[in-house]
């Protein structure tokens, strides 16, 4: 039996550590954090957050053999195994300011780890994490004087919020970066990947040099993100051409070399995650001195402020290039549908340029409006549950999250309680445009034809 502690209980660290206890019952699973109230909530029936079949999960193996506590120190003395999944943020202060990954959580922890440890322990990034990051993390663990030998393996986590325990239960790949080079490196992979081999097909384990894990995640999303602002960038084309940017989708999916995964348009991606490293890849690249590189990843996060943008323009110009008054109602806040987490979601800055064209915003999310509430603090914007009260007397609807929720509600009922002429901005295309039109909308998707009259 081992003792395995999850430090960090967020997105990651719940979810993850709930289905190595799921998997693994002969070993004891704790989960600690900082944030007691977020401890309190785990504990509680009411999880501090949303992911489809976490709540069963959580149900089955919490007091059987997962335990959340804020014990941090003694949790960690009791350890045999620490995966460390606490916040990597993007700096905000001095050197690489709005690049650079803020590695303050991690180093604490590491520090609290080594203050704490009265024996040998395998300490495990699941932080996404700038290349060479556990070369500090040795060092601050293996300080010479101490007696104790930590080993550091990277294990970083692959999962999409929305579908997170699908992804931890059945995993692409499990990636553990370790050093093959020592004994004690390589019995930590070894330790490791036993744990994984409870439920991961052995193929699907793989092993690689610390520092390729450690930059695959980051590569792995950079390359996810830069999909998604290429195919905004064709949207523009085909908003210009009459050409449909599903069908260009299609096609472009169909051929096996590219695949038919993150290739839908959108107003763009949002998520803790894509922005945050990517910037932090961009550092990187700098960091070594290699300026173009630099330069071409950063291009992927200035398309996706610039879909943004675009998004908000082209409700400005279809409204008759004023909305001072208007009321426009957001259907859905969270970065994708499936999570109530709004980090970086593009409704946010949505909301942001249109109060500076001093329209009356109204936000609807069936799990995402406390965290609006958060992110919008101060502004004023209305909150609305139910999205029939929130449509009452709009002007138009910018659909913001892919929601099935608004795929399939009354648009004739919404019709009727709407100003005339009522708009439609699927910055998400779910909805079906040509019904819509047909009930008297004025539809603008994004990389499609417009369905308005106004639009000739
Ligand atoms: N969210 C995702 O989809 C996702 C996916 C893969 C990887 N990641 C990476 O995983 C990491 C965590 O992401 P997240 O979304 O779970 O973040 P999160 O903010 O939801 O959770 C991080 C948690 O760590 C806690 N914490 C910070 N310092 C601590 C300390 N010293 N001791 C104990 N707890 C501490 C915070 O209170 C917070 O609850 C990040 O590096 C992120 O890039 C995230």
């Amino acid at each position: 039996m081992l003792n395995i502690l999850g430090i960090g209980a967020g997105y990651v660290g719940g979810p993850t550590m709930a289905v190595i206890a799921d998997k693994c019952p002969e070993h004891k699973v704790t989960v600690v954090d900082i944030n007691a109230e977020k401890i309190a909530a785990w504990n509680s029936d009411h999880l501090p957050i949303f992911e489809p079949g976490l709540d069963a999960l959580i149900e089955r193996v919490r007091g059987r053999n997962l335990f959340f506590s804020t014990e941090i120190d003694e949790e960690i003395r009791k350890a045999d195994l620490i995966f460390v999944s606490v916040n990597t943020p993007t700096k905000t202060y001095g050197q690489g300011a709005g690049l650079a990954a803020d590695l303050m959580y991690w180093e604490k922890t590491a520090r609290q780890i080594r203050a704490n440890a009265t024996g040998p322990k395998i300490v495990i990034e699941k932080s996404t994490v700038p290349v060479r990051t556990a070369v500090a993390m040795e060092r601050i663990l293996n300080e010479k004087d101490s007696p104790i030998h930590f080993d550091v393996l990277s294990c970083p986590e692959f999962l999409a919020e929305g579908t997170a325990i699908r992804d931890l239960e059945v995993p692409d790949r499990v990636l553990i970066g370790g050093r093959h080079d020592t004994d004690s490196g390589r019995e930590a992979m070894k330790k490791l990947s036993d744990i994984f081999r409870h439920w991961v097909p052995e193929e699907r384990i793989i092993h690689s040099n610390i520092w390729s894990a450690e930059l695959s995640k980051l590569a792995s999303n950079a390359f996810l993100a830069q999909r998604v602002s290429s195919i905004n960038a064709i949207s523009a084309i085909c908003e210009k051409t009459e050409a449909d940017i599903n069908e260009v989708s299609r096609a472009i999916g169909l051929d096996q070399r590219i695949g038919p995964h993150f290739l839908k348009s959108s107003v763009g991606f949002g998520g803790s995650c894509f922005k945050k490293d990517l910037l932090n890849l961009v550092y990187l690249c700098q960091f070594y001195g290699l300026e173009e590189a630099a330069e071409y990843w950063m291009w992927v996060v200035k398309f996706n402020d610039h879909q943004m943008n675009r998004f908000v323009d082209r409700i400005l110009k279809k409204m008759f290039n004023t909305i001072n008054g208007k009321r426009i109602v957001l259907f859905g806040f969270a970065f994708k549908a499936n999570t109530g987490d709004t980090r970086e979601s593009p409704a946010i800055y949505v909301t942001k340029r249109l109060l500076e064209e001093r329209a009356e915003v109204v936000v609807t999310d069936p799990r995402a409006l406390d965290n609006a509430r958060r992110d919008l603090e101060g502004m004023p914007v209305t909150f609305a549950e139910d999205p029939y009260e929130a449509v009452r007397g709009a002007h138009a609807i910018a659909v913001m999250t892919e929601w099935d929720l608004y795929r399939d509600l009354d648009y004739q009922r919404i019709y009727d309680v709407m100003e005339k002429p009522a708009f439609v901005f699927d910055g998400r295309n779910i909805l079906d445009h040509k019904g819509l039109y047909e009930m008297g909308y004025h539809v603008f998707p994004i990389g499609k034809k417009a369905l308005s009259h106004f639009d000739r």
